[in-house]
């Protein structure tokens, strides 16, 4: 007999992998798919971080670590934090995590009652709403289109506000959608915090360092919300160490102490070699992020330019992440011989099996009408990409 929790049957299956799996076996059967789905870069990690770890081991860091991260490391999260983004966190008030995503649950779980609301704006990361489901909270969507850059504005924040609101989650640069909050713009949610103080915010800037457009704000620079804002942030993007799984937290001590109260209780800390690898990471110059930062903008420019030929398709220009988020919805109804398009998850089939690219719906990032497409690729094969959707969009009447 298989007995599964109601709380495993309330999640769903994540879609990238699902599509991934598809891609995987139409590819074994000799087909040449383009795969736009990768969440990360197609990058080295820096041959000092390397290094590092390497030495780690032969230093012998093999013992548990502290729960919250070794000393050095909490201290190098805490300068990067005053150094790189102005904001006050004291290495006790830092925890070190298995990736960004553990830092997210930890915050989540740490703050959740079942019942209470948790206020996203749509497009979100996948993970956000599962996560939520997991600490029994009721995810409050607020609807952003490509109409509005896909972002919140203030009096769209303050109509979904509720006594029973606990916690704002937002991810900027944003993964789907690529776009960035400007400082006016992160002001103006502030304004509406400082309103509502039962309210947290947990503002993830994993895409901190790949941005195209201007420097990074972080809505914890404003002085109405910065002692209830959690910065969530990682190595995963900055570095390409999504492998190496080591995510963090600044927060407000209460809510750090509570991380770090789970954390010992499910993982007592990540690996105590990437941790040291990551003390590096921090302390070093970022010139490899800076390169790699600057491919991707090319790719960028390149996707923009090639989708700005496609009739219909409309998208907000990405400032950062590496992912252009286009809105397809002018294809639903439209049909290729048999083969009738409803919404985005059958175009992302459609595309799979007429044009050999493999991408995500939107429906999995809370927008139906979009279609998720990462340029963790060769310009190369974005050109070619490219041109096959444009192609079998073509095909479509
Ligand atoms: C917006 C966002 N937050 C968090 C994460 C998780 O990153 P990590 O690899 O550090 O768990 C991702 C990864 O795709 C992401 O896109």
């Amino acid at each position: 007999m298989q007995h599964l929790s109601n709380l495993v049957r309330s999640l769903s299956e994540s879609e990238t992998l699902k599509m991934a799996k598809i891609s995987r076996e139409l590819a074994s059967q000799g087909l040449d798919i383009i795969n736009l789905n990768l969440g990360e870069p197609d990058f080295d990690v820096p041959a000092h971080i390397q290094a590092a770890a390497k030495q780690a081991i032969d230093d012998n860091f093999s013992h548990y670590p502290p729960v919250a991260g070794y000393p050095e490391l909490r201290k190098a999260i805490s300068e990067k934090f005053k150094r790189e983004n102005n904001v006050d966190f004291a290495p006790d008030q830092v925890v070190v995590s298995t990736g960004a995503k553990q830092s997210i649950a930890n915050v989540v779980l740490s703050l959740i009652n079942p019942g209470d609301e948790v206020l996203v704006p749509t497009p979100f990361w996948v993970s956000y709403k599962d996560i939520i489901t997991l600490a029994g909270g009721i995810p409050v969507y607020i609807k952003t289109t490509v109409a509005t850059d896909f972002k919140v504005k203030p009096e769209q924040l303050e109509q979904a506000i509720t006594e029973r609101s606990r916690l704002f989650m937002f991810s900027s640069p944003s993964n789907p959608t690529g776009v960035v909050y400007t400082k006016e713009e992160l002001q103006g949610l502030a304004t509406v915090f400082a309103r509502h103080p039962q309210i947290t915010i947990l503002s993830d800037e994993i895409y901190e360092h790949i941005q195209f457009a201007r420097k990074h704000e972080t809505i914890a620079q404003f002085p109405e919300v910065k002692d209830r804002t959690v910065i969530v942030n990682g190595l995963s993007k900055s570095f390409a160490m999504t492998g190496w799984r080591i995510g963090y937290i600044g927060a407000p001590k209460w809510i750090a102490e509570a991380c770090e109260k789970i954390q010992g209780q499910i993982t007592s800390g990540t690996s105590s070699v990437m941790q040291r690898a990551a003390i590096t990471a921090i302390n070093g110059d970022l010139e490899p992020t800076l390169k790699m930062c600057a491919v991707f903008k090319k790719r960028m420019e390149l996707m923009v330019e090639l989708f700005s030929k496609i009739p219909g398709v409309k998208f907000a220009i990405p400032e950062g992440a590496f992912y252009i988020f286009p809105d397809v919805s002018h294809y639903f109804g439209k049909r290729n011989g048999d083969t009738r398009i409803a919404n985005a998850s059958d175009l992302a089939m459609y595309l799979l099996y007429q044009a050999h690219v493999s991408l995500v719906a939107g429906d999995a990032f809370g927008d139906p009408n979009c279609i998720r497409i990462a340029f963790s690729i060769s310009e190369e094969k974005i050109a070619i990409a490219v041109e096959r959707i444009r192609k079998a969009l073509s095909e479509l009447k």
